[in-house]
């Protein structure tokens, strides 16, 4: 059994992690850290998980932990990541981090869109990025995976095959999302707060999401080409979900069933991509590892739609496929 712990394991990623580490064959989970110095039982922060794992919660202690765990998934905020991330590599330890610490490529863009000191810069453009049907063979040969951001899977997971293949031009490339309010992560402030959101849509981080030069510099390797994507995402009275509606203008005579035929093509031997021929929902992915992807023609334009759980395959599901990949395991094992 491979000992898995997670760091900061009181938030909406890790209880999703936990539910699909705990059906897992190949773990067993060994540790679980919180700040919170009372070190509650698993039970009182996750009712869900009651009679599931008798573990308590313990503030980290790197030493220790690195004792317990053969891999770490951390969960927690960027920056409070990275400033661990790098001393449990440093001991041995796997990482599958879920923040946005070592998903730019360098640490200028990353100080620039987040507005704080990298705290291991050194690590910065030489971690593998973890969307498995984009970047197998490099999460294979990892000890330390950034999970992708839950719109970039969004937008990369459709973009990539078609700019790969030269099917759609480099611009524009308009990347419209909605997202569940569990994006948010669940200690959160005023405005994610019921009587703010519920019934009520509304955009945000118009040209100012950080998310923005994660899809560009991603996008980049498929292309070579800088890509300035605009994306909006707004935010909707769903628990969970994203769906995102992204406008492209193909090139030559590239039809809707061309990219259809494409994403089949590039995403044939992938369980977790669905070409729909229908147009695709947040419902029929919810609480799943699936991204649901389909292609329509309008007066000249490509629209695209995916869907995927912003917890799942934008985060916990993706990260387990990720730990999969790196020991060798099909990516499906406790997943399906
Ligand atoms: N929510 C999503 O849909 C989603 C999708 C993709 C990626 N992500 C990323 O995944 C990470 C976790 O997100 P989440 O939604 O699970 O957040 P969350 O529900 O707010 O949980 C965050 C966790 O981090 C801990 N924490 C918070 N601030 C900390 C700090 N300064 N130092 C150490 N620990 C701290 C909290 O634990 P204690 O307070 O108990 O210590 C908690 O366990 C974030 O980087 C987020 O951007 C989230």
């Amino acid at each position: 059994m491979i000992r898995v712990g997670i760091v900061g394991a009181t938030g909406y990623t890790a209880v999703e992690l936990l539910k699909i580490l705990l059906r897992h064959p190949e773990v067993t989970v060994t540790a679980i850290t919180s700040r919170d110095p009372e070190s509650p039982h698993l039970s009182e922060v996750h009712p869900i998980l009651r009679d599931q794992l008798n573990l308590n919660f313990s503030l980290l202690d790197i030493p220790k932990f690195c004792q317990q765990v053969d891999v770490a998934f951390c969960c927690l905020p960027h920056a409070a990541s990275a400033a661990i991330v790098g001393q449990l590599v440093d001991a041995g330890v796997k990482v599958i981090d879920f923040s946005a610490d070592y998903r730019l490529n360098d640490v200028e863009t990353f100080q620039q869109w987040y507005g704080v000191e990298h705290p291991d810069s050194q690590r910065v453009g030489n971690v593998a990025y973890g969307i498995p049907e984009l970047f197998r063979s490099a999460i294979r040969s990892s000890d330390v995976v950034a999970n992708p951001g839950c719109f970039p899977s969004s937008a990369l997971i459709p973009l990539a095959p078609l700019l790969k293949a030269d099917l759609i031009q480099t611009a524009p490339i308009i990347v419209d999302s909605k997202t569940g309010i569990s994006g948010a992560g669940r200690k959160t402030n005023l405005k994610f707060h019921y009587p703010e959101c519920n019934e009520s849509i509304s955009a945000y981080g118009i040209g100012t999401h950080r998310h923005m030069p994660e899809i560009d510099q991603i996008i980049k390797r498929f292309c070579n080409v800088d890509i300035q994507t605009v994306f909006t995402p707004h935010l909707t009275p769903m628990d969970r979900g994203i769906l995102s509606t992204i406008y492209v203008q193909s090139k030559g005579k590239a039809s809707a069933s061309d990219i259809m035929d494409c994403w089949a093509d590039f995403y044939e031997d992938e369980k977790f991509i669905r070409v729909s021929p229908d147009l695709v929902a947040t419902k029929n992915v919810s609480g799943t590892n699936f991204c649901d992807i389909t292609a329509r023609h309008c007066r000249g334009t490509i629209v695209i739609v995916s869907a995927l759980d912003n917890l799942i395959k934008g985060a916990s599901g993706a990260a387990v496929q990720n730990f999969n990949v790196m020991h060798g395991l099909d990516d499906t094992v406790g997943m399906l």
